[in-house]
């Protein structure tokens, strides 16, 4: 008959399954950490290897990256790449139209990553048109927003080599200053970045911008920091990442090209941060992995702080204060613009889709006015 070693695989195999019922409600993730999809996982690493591959053919006189230097200032080619992150309409394309009149469209493009589960209307005029990349499902908290961010970022790499910062903004974001003053600011202004005379003495003493670093949150001392960095299980990041390493920023971020090539090159963090977590009111994985990434690959090159303004004040379920209609005036914008890091913010988040129309209202006379 049957060999005792056969018996015992064979009854050990059939308890599997009524082990696994037992324990299941335990060992399964919640349900809405959803994993990755292989498939979803290929197409990206087929993507990011496309656009790291051009990237190294392409180290050439003419890679604007490679010549981030003053003089190509002269030839105004660098290119401001805008990344919209969104899971419905772009309430406020007629304001982005509005930011984007008249500028000549060697300075900047445009790359649109909607959820395609949620019906989102395309544009079929204005600056958003024909500009939406290949998408896959995002789920809230979920590795799904980290993936969609570095797809963006991988298509807005290999579309055009003059992208040259990589500026991530939401349906929610809208802009605080004149598209001139974004890009002076970014590429040109000794003086725009307040913290830039601790990072490069001479060159602020000089009063010139030598360096290009990402505008970037990244913080250590948030209350919350452990729970996070436990949340996919106790030693689940180890030994990648240990609990000194760990991060938190906002998502919304410009990174220069180096960081954008980084990102998408980087595997051993990813398969970390795309594990899902057990508790879900912890999971922000889209908060950690940027920042974590930067600061333990580049943290001089990074500025350390958000060029998007956002109200954390009374906070609700991990959602930042939304403004209304009736806040919206000219003094809101001005007080928006306050940082302690740098001369201003050039964007901020969040607001309610009606607040289109006065912010239209007060475009000329207070948003793009400088
Ligand atoms: C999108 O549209 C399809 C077809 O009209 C509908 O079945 C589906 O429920 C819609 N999805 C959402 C998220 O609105
Ligand atoms: C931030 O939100 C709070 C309400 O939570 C509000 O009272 C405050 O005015 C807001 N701050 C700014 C700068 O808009
Ligand atoms: C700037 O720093 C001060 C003092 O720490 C703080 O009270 C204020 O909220 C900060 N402003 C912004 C816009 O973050």
């Amino acid at each position: 008959m049957f060999s005792t070693p056969f018996v015992l695989s064979f009854s050990l195999l059939l308890s599997l399954p009524i082990l696994f019922f037992f324990l299941s409600p335990h060992i399964l993730p919640p349900r809405h950490s959803i994993p990755i999809p292989l498939d979803d996982e290929l197409d990206d690493l087929a993507l990011f290897h496309r656009a790291v591959s051009q990237a190294s053919s392409s180290s050439n006189p003419n890679n604007p990256s490679k010549h981030f230097h003053l003089s190509s200032f002269k030839k105004p080619k660098l290119k401001i790449a805008f990344l919209f992150l969104t899971n419905s309409d772009l309430h406020f394309a007629p304001l982005w139209d509005r930011f984007f009149q008249g500028i000549a469209t060697n300075l900047y493009n445009i790359y649109v990553h909607s959820d395609p589960a949620m019906n989102v209307t395309r544009p079929t005029t204005g600056v958003f048109q024909g500009r939406f990349i290949p998408a896959k499902r995002t789920y809230r908290a979920s590795p799904t927003l980290i993936s969609a961010t570095r797809r963006l970022l991988a298509t807005a790499l290999l579309d055009d080599p003059a992208n040259a910062y990589f500026a991530v903004l939401s349906q929610y974001c809208i802009p605080l200053r004149s598209f001139q003053f974004v890009y002076r600011a970014l590429f040109v202004s000794p003086t725009f970045d307040l913290t830039s005379v601790e990072s490069d003495p001479e060159a602020s003493r000089l009063g010139v911008r030598l360096r290009y670093r990402s505008f970037i949150e990244i913080l250590s001392d948030q209350p919350k920091l452990w729970k996070r960095y436990i949340a996919r299980g106790r030693f689940a990041m180890k030994p990648e990442v240990q609990f000194d390493q760990f991060r938190v920023g906002s998502q919304f971020f410009t990174l220069t090209r180096q960081h954008a090539l980084l990102v998408i090159q980087d595997r051993t963090l990813w398969g970390k941060f795309k594990l899902p977590c057990y508790r879900d009111d912890e999971c922000y994985p889209e908060e950690h992995y940027f920042p974590t990434l930067l600061s333990m690959t580049d943290p001089d090159g990074c500025t350390k702080y958000t060029l998007t303004r956002v109200n954390w004040t009374g906070t609700v379920n991990g959602h930042p204060y939304t403004y209304h209609p009736p806040e919206i005036s000219p003094e809101l914008i001005y007080q928006l613009r306050l940082s302690n890091y740098s001369e201003s913010y050039l964007f901020a988040r969040k607001f309610t889709p009606d607040c289109l129309e006065p912010l239209m209202r007060i475009a000329k006379s207070a948003l793009f006015k400088d």
